[in-house]
Protein backbone atom coordinates (compact mmCIF):
# COMPACT_ATOMS: atom_id res chain seq x y z
CA UNK A 1 0.00 0.00 0.00
CA UNK A 2 1.62 3.13 -0.97
CA UNK A 3 -1.20 5.71 -0.89
CA UNK A 4 -4.10 6.20 1.72
CA UNK A 5 -7.27 7.70 -0.62
CA UNK A 6 -10.30 5.50 0.39
CA UNK A 7 -11.68 2.92 2.28
CA UNK A 8 -13.76 1.47 -0.93
CA UNK A 9 -10.37 -0.29 -2.10
CA UNK A 10 -9.23 -1.16 0.83
CA UNK A 11 -8.83 -4.94 1.74
CA UNK A 12 -10.56 -6.62 4.90
CA UNK A 13 -6.33 -7.77 5.68
CA UNK A 14 -5.44 -4.12 4.75
CA UNK A 15 -7.89 -2.67 7.19
CA UNK A 16 -6.95 -5.32 9.68
CA UNK A 17 -3.85 -4.91 9.60
CA UNK A 18 -3.93 -0.82 9.83
CA UNK A 19 -6.53 -1.50 13.05
CA UNK A 20 -3.97 -4.33 14.84
CA UNK A 21 -1.08 -1.81 14.44
CA UNK A 22 -3.01 1.03 16.23
CA UNK A 23 -4.10 -1.19 18.80
CA UNK A 24 -0.11 -0.85 19.16
CA UNK A 25 0.31 2.15 18.46
CA UNK A 26 -2.34 3.05 21.39
CA UNK A 27 -0.16 0.75 23.59
CA UNK A 28 3.02 2.57 23.31
CA UNK A 29 0.68 5.84 24.24
CA UNK A 30 0.43 4.28 27.47
CA UNK A 31 4.35 4.52 28.39
CA UNK A 32 5.46 7.49 30.04
CA UNK A 33 7.56 8.25 26.80
CA UNK A 34 5.48 7.89 24.02
CA UNK A 35 8.22 8.84 21.61
CA UNK A 36 8.99 6.54 19.07
CA UNK A 37 12.53 6.63 16.45
CA UNK A 38 10.37 4.83 14.06
CA UNK A 39 9.97 7.83 11.32
CA UNK A 40 13.13 9.76 11.98
CA UNK A 41 14.81 11.34 9.10
CA UNK A 42 11.22 11.66 6.98
CA UNK A 43 9.28 14.52 6.44
CA UNK A 44 5.46 14.39 6.72
CA UNK A 45 3.69 17.41 5.34
CA UNK A 46 0.23 18.70 6.81
CA UNK A 47 -1.55 20.38 3.52
CA UNK A 48 -4.61 21.78 4.50
CA UNK A 49 -6.89 23.45 2.04
CA UNK A 50 -10.06 23.52 4.48
CA UNK A 51 -10.56 24.10 8.17
CA UNK A 52 -9.40 21.50 10.17
CA UNK A 53 -9.44 20.91 14.60
CA UNK A 54 -9.18 17.03 15.20
CA UNK A 55 -7.82 16.17 12.14
CA UNK A 56 -4.91 18.31 11.59
CA UNK A 57 -3.56 18.17 14.99
CA UNK A 58 -3.68 14.39 15.00
CA UNK A 59 -2.03 14.06 12.57
CA UNK A 60 0.55 16.32 13.52
CA UNK A 61 0.81 14.48 16.91
CA UNK A 62 0.75 10.95 15.56
CA UNK A 63 3.88 12.06 13.15
CA UNK A 64 5.62 13.82 15.67
CA UNK A 65 4.84 10.99 18.17
CA UNK A 66 7.25 8.54 15.64
CA UNK A 67 10.12 10.94 15.11
CA UNK A 68 9.38 12.68 11.54
CA UNK A 69 9.74 15.92 11.01
CA UNK A 70 6.45 17.95 10.47
CA UNK A 71 5.84 20.68 8.35
CA UNK A 72 1.92 22.31 8.52
CA UNK A 73 1.02 24.09 5.33
CA UNK A 74 -2.00 25.52 5.86
CA UNK A 75 -3.78 27.04 2.45
CA UNK A 76 -4.89 30.41 4.46
CA UNK A 77 -1.74 32.97 4.43
CA UNK A 78 0.03 30.33 1.53
CA UNK A 79 0.37 31.48 -2.12
CA UNK A 80 -2.52 29.69 -2.77
CA UNK A 81 -4.05 32.59 -2.16
CA UNK A 82 -2.55 34.25 -5.08
CA UNK A 83 -3.80 31.74 -7.24
CA UNK A 84 -0.90 28.72 -7.26
CA UNK A 85 -2.26 25.44 -8.25
CA UNK A 86 -2.29 22.37 -6.64
CA UNK A 87 0.01 20.88 -8.84
CA UNK A 88 2.90 23.71 -8.52
CA UNK A 89 2.00 23.44 -4.61
CA UNK A 90 2.77 19.99 -5.10
CA UNK A 91 6.19 20.56 -6.89
CA UNK A 92 7.18 22.67 -4.39
CA UNK A 93 6.60 20.28 -1.33
CA UNK A 94 8.13 17.44 -3.38
CA UNK A 95 11.56 20.54 -3.77
CA UNK A 96 11.24 20.48 0.07
CA UNK A 97 11.51 16.60 0.68
CA UNK A 98 8.15 15.35 1.89
CA UNK A 99 8.31 11.66 2.58
CA UNK A 100 4.41 11.75 2.48
CA UNK A 101 1.45 14.45 2.27
CA UNK A 102 -1.62 14.38 4.20
CA UNK A 103 -3.81 16.79 2.34
CA UNK A 104 -7.34 17.82 3.29
CA UNK A 105 -9.33 19.76 0.21
CA UNK A 106 -12.62 21.20 -0.45
CA UNK A 107 -12.45 19.32 -3.95
CA UNK A 108 -13.48 15.20 -4.50
CA UNK A 109 -10.58 14.09 -5.98
CA UNK A 110 -7.95 16.27 -4.67
CA UNK A 111 -6.25 13.57 -2.83
CA UNK A 112 -6.48 10.89 -5.72
CA UNK A 113 -4.99 13.87 -8.12
CA UNK A 114 -2.22 14.55 -5.83
CA UNK A 115 -1.49 10.92 -5.83
CA UNK A 116 -1.10 9.72 -9.38
CA UNK A 117 -0.72 13.09 -10.87
CA UNK A 118 3.07 12.50 -10.95
CA UNK A 119 3.84 15.60 -8.84
CA UNK A 120 5.43 13.63 -5.71
CA UNK A 121 7.23 10.86 -5.01
CA UNK A 122 5.86 9.97 -1.55
CA UNK A 123 2.49 8.66 -0.23
CA UNK A 124 -0.75 10.43 0.12
CA UNK A 125 -2.87 10.23 2.77
CA UNK A 126 -6.51 11.57 2.22
CA UNK A 127 -7.60 13.96 5.56
CA UNK A 128 -11.03 14.32 3.72
CA UNK A 129 -11.83 15.51 0.06
CA UNK A 130 -14.57 17.13 -0.78
CA UNK A 131 -17.78 15.07 -0.24
CA UNK A 132 -15.92 12.20 -1.20
CA UNK A 133 -14.18 10.06 1.51
CA UNK A 134 -12.44 10.62 4.71
CA UNK A 135 -10.48 7.42 5.58
CA UNK A 136 -8.55 7.95 8.89
CA UNK A 137 -11.95 9.02 10.44
CA UNK A 138 -13.46 6.12 9.26
CA UNK A 139 -10.83 3.58 10.28
CA UNK A 140 -10.82 5.66 13.74
CA UNK A 141 -14.64 5.18 13.94
CA UNK A 142 -13.76 1.10 13.71
CA UNK A 143 -11.24 1.16 15.97
CA UNK A 144 -13.51 2.74 18.24
CA UNK A 145 -16.19 0.20 18.16
CA UNK A 146 -14.06 -2.83 17.94
CA UNK A 147 -12.64 -1.56 21.42
CA UNK A 148 -15.11 -1.69 22.70
CA UNK A 149 -17.26 -3.98 21.13
CA UNK A 150 -15.07 -6.64 19.37
CA UNK A 151 -11.72 -6.39 21.13
CA UNK A 152 -9.07 -8.54 18.42
CA UNK A 153 -12.23 -9.15 15.79
CA UNK A 154 -14.08 -7.95 13.03
CA UNK A 155 -17.48 -6.84 13.21
CA UNK A 156 -19.50 -9.25 12.13
CA UNK A 157 -22.95 -9.00 13.60
CA UNK A 158 -23.04 -5.57 14.89
CA UNK A 159 -25.00 -3.37 13.23
CA UNK A 160 -24.45 0.89 12.78
CA UNK A 161 -26.21 3.13 11.97
CA UNK A 162 -25.12 6.55 10.65
CA UNK A 163 -27.23 9.42 11.12
CA UNK A 164 -27.79 13.16 9.20
CA UNK A 165 -26.52 14.62 6.41
CA UNK A 166 -25.06 11.81 4.34
CA UNK A 167 -25.52 13.71 1.43
CA UNK A 168 -22.56 16.19 1.81
CA UNK A 169 -20.86 13.50 4.36
CA UNK A 170 -17.62 11.95 3.09
CA UNK A 171 -17.55 10.24 6.82
CA UNK A 172 -20.42 8.65 5.94
CA UNK A 173 -19.31 7.24 2.62
CA UNK A 174 -15.54 6.00 4.28
CA UNK A 175 -17.98 4.37 6.80
CA UNK A 176 -20.35 2.31 4.64
CA UNK A 177 -17.12 0.74 2.92
CA UNK A 178 -15.29 0.20 5.50
CA UNK A 179 -17.65 -0.84 8.12
CA UNK A 180 -19.55 -3.65 5.49
CA UNK A 181 -15.84 -4.55 4.31
CA UNK A 182 -15.43 -5.55 8.09
CA UNK A 183 -18.42 -7.26 8.51
CA UNK A 184 -20.81 -4.80 9.91
CA UNK A 185 -24.35 -3.97 8.69
CA UNK A 186 -24.54 -0.58 7.86
CA UNK A 187 -27.91 1.49 8.21
CA UNK A 188 -27.71 5.23 6.85
CA UNK A 189 -30.23 7.59 8.53
CA UNK A 190 -31.46 10.71 6.39
CA UNK A 191 -34.19 12.66 4.94
CA UNK A 192 -34.78 11.99 1.21
CA UNK A 193 -33.30 15.11 0.31
CA UNK A 194 -30.41 14.53 2.05
CA UNK A 195 -29.54 11.31 0.49
CA UNK A 196 -27.11 10.82 -2.37
CA UNK A 197 -28.26 10.56 -6.06
CA UNK A 198 -27.91 6.65 -6.86
CA UNK A 199 -27.61 5.53 -3.30
CA UNK A 200 -28.75 2.22 -4.46
CA UNK A 201 -25.31 -0.32 -4.81
CA UNK A 202 -23.97 1.59 -1.68
CA UNK A 203 -24.16 -1.73 0.66
CA UNK A 204 -26.55 -0.35 3.30
CA UNK A 205 -30.25 0.24 4.09
CA UNK A 206 -31.61 3.52 4.01
CA UNK A 207 -34.53 4.67 6.19
CA UNK A 208 -36.11 8.04 6.36
CA UNK A 209 -36.51 8.92 10.10
CA UNK A 210 -34.36 7.92 13.55
CA UNK A 211 -37.64 6.73 15.34
CA UNK A 212 -37.57 4.23 12.26
CA UNK A 213 -34.44 3.08 12.49
CA UNK A 214 -34.51 2.47 16.51
CA UNK A 215 -37.87 0.65 15.87
CA UNK A 216 -36.19 -1.84 13.16
CA UNK A 217 -32.63 -2.54 14.04
CA UNK A 218 -30.87 -3.50 17.21
CA UNK A 219 -28.04 -0.48 16.59
CA UNK A 220 -24.58 -1.21 18.48
CA UNK A 221 -23.15 2.03 17.17
CA UNK A 222 -25.45 5.45 16.61
CA UNK A 223 -23.47 7.62 14.60
CA UNK A 224 -24.69 10.94 14.57
CA UNK A 225 -23.34 13.08 11.30
CA UNK A 226 -23.00 17.03 11.60
CA UNK A 227 -25.06 18.95 9.56
CA UNK A 228 -23.03 21.16 7.53
CA UNK A 229 -24.61 23.95 6.70
CA UNK A 230 -21.38 25.55 4.75
CA UNK A 231 -22.41 22.85 1.80
CA UNK A 232 -25.72 23.76 1.52
CA UNK A 233 -26.25 26.59 -0.74
CA UNK A 234 -29.50 27.06 -2.00
CA UNK A 235 -31.18 25.74 1.17
CA UNK A 236 -34.82 23.44 1.25
CA UNK A 237 -32.88 20.48 2.49
CA UNK A 238 -34.93 20.69 5.59
CA UNK A 239 -37.71 22.98 6.88
CA UNK A 240 -36.21 24.04 10.20
CA UNK A 241 -33.56 23.37 12.37
CA UNK A 242 -36.17 22.10 14.82
CA UNK A 243 -38.08 20.22 12.66
CA UNK A 244 -34.29 18.38 11.85
CA UNK A 245 -33.75 17.75 15.39
CA UNK A 246 -37.48 16.64 16.34
CA UNK A 247 -36.78 13.94 13.04
CA UNK A 248 -33.47 13.29 13.50
CA UNK A 249 -31.76 14.62 16.10
CA UNK A 250 -30.53 12.30 18.90
CA UNK A 251 -31.67 13.46 22.32
CA UNK A 252 -32.41 11.59 25.75
CA UNK A 253 -35.64 10.14 25.15
CA UNK A 254 -34.14 8.00 21.73
CA UNK A 255 -30.69 7.70 24.03
CA UNK A 256 -32.66 5.43 26.17
CA UNK A 257 -34.45 3.20 23.41
CA UNK A 258 -30.87 2.57 22.42
CA UNK A 259 -29.64 -1.30 24.16
CA UNK A 260 -27.63 -0.39 27.03
CA UNK A 261 -23.97 -1.49 25.25
CA UNK A 262 -25.00 1.09 22.17
CA UNK A 263 -22.25 3.40 21.79
CA UNK A 264 -22.99 6.99 20.65
CA UNK A 265 -20.26 8.44 18.10
CA UNK A 266 -19.89 11.49 16.10
CA UNK A 267 -16.93 12.86 14.13
CA UNK A 268 -16.73 16.06 15.31
CA UNK A 269 -17.27 18.96 15.36
CA UNK A 270 -20.66 18.79 16.29
CA UNK A 271 -24.58 20.89 16.65
CA UNK A 272 -24.67 20.52 19.76
CA UNK A 273 -28.64 21.40 19.91
CA UNK A 274 -29.04 20.37 16.20
CA UNK A 275 -28.27 16.77 15.73
CA UNK A 276 -27.34 15.81 19.36
CA UNK A 277 -27.94 17.30 22.34
CA UNK A 278 -26.05 18.18 25.16
CA UNK A 279 -27.37 14.83 27.41
CA UNK A 280 -26.39 12.49 24.67
CA UNK A 281 -22.77 14.07 23.64
CA UNK A 282 -21.80 14.13 27.08
CA UNK A 283 -23.45 10.90 28.08
CA UNK A 284 -21.92 7.66 29.71
CA UNK A 285 -22.45 5.95 26.26
CA UNK A 286 -21.10 8.61 24.35
CA UNK A 287 -17.35 7.64 23.22
CA UNK A 288 -16.80 10.93 21.04
CA UNK A 289 -13.77 12.35 22.86
CA UNK A 290 -12.15 8.58 22.28
CA UNK A 291 -12.50 8.72 18.94
CA UNK A 292 -10.63 11.79 18.88
CA UNK A 293 -8.26 10.06 21.31
CA UNK A 294 -8.00 7.01 18.89
CA UNK A 295 -7.51 9.08 16.34
CA UNK A 296 -3.81 9.94 17.24
CA UNK A 297 -3.10 5.87 17.23
CA UNK A 298 -5.02 5.30 13.85
CA UNK A 299 -2.61 7.84 12.08
CA UNK A 300 0.40 6.49 13.68
CA UNK A 301 -0.24 3.07 12.12
CA UNK A 302 -1.14 4.65 8.84
CA UNK A 303 1.96 6.74 8.21
CA UNK A 304 3.44 3.98 9.85
CA UNK A 305 2.49 1.81 7.18
CA UNK A 306 3.03 3.56 4.44
CA UNK A 307 6.67 5.40 5.49
CA UNK A 308 7.98 2.45 7.52
CA UNK A 309 8.70 0.92 4.08
CA UNK A 310 9.28 -3.43 3.53
CA UNK A 311 9.33 -4.12 7.22
CA UNK A 312 6.67 -2.42 8.02
CA UNK A 313 4.73 -5.13 5.42
CA UNK A 314 5.50 -8.05 7.17
N1 LIG B 1 -13.77 14.80 12.13
C1 LIG B 1 -13.02 15.74 11.54
O1 LIG B 1 -12.58 15.59 10.42
O2 LIG B 1 -12.85 16.87 12.29
P1 LIG B 1 -11.99 18.12 11.82
O3 LIG B 1 -12.72 18.78 10.69
O4 LIG B 1 -11.91 19.02 13.03
O5 LIG B 1 -10.65 17.64 11.38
Amino acid sequence: MRHLLTTKDLSKSDALRILDTATQMAATQEREVRKLPTLRGKTVVNLFFEDSTRTRISFEAAAKRLSADVINFSAKGSSVSKGESLKDTALTLQAMGADAVVVRHWASGAAYQLAHGGWLHGSVLNAGDGTHQHPTQSLLDAFTIRKHLAPGGDLSGFTVAIVGDVLHSRVARSNVYLLTTLGAKVVLVAPPTLVPVGIEPWPCDVVHTLDQALDTYEIDALMMLRVQRERMTGGGFFPSPNEYSRIFGLDGDRLRRLPDHALVMHPGPMNRGLEISAEAADSPRSVIVEQVANGVAVRMAALYLLLAGEEAAQ
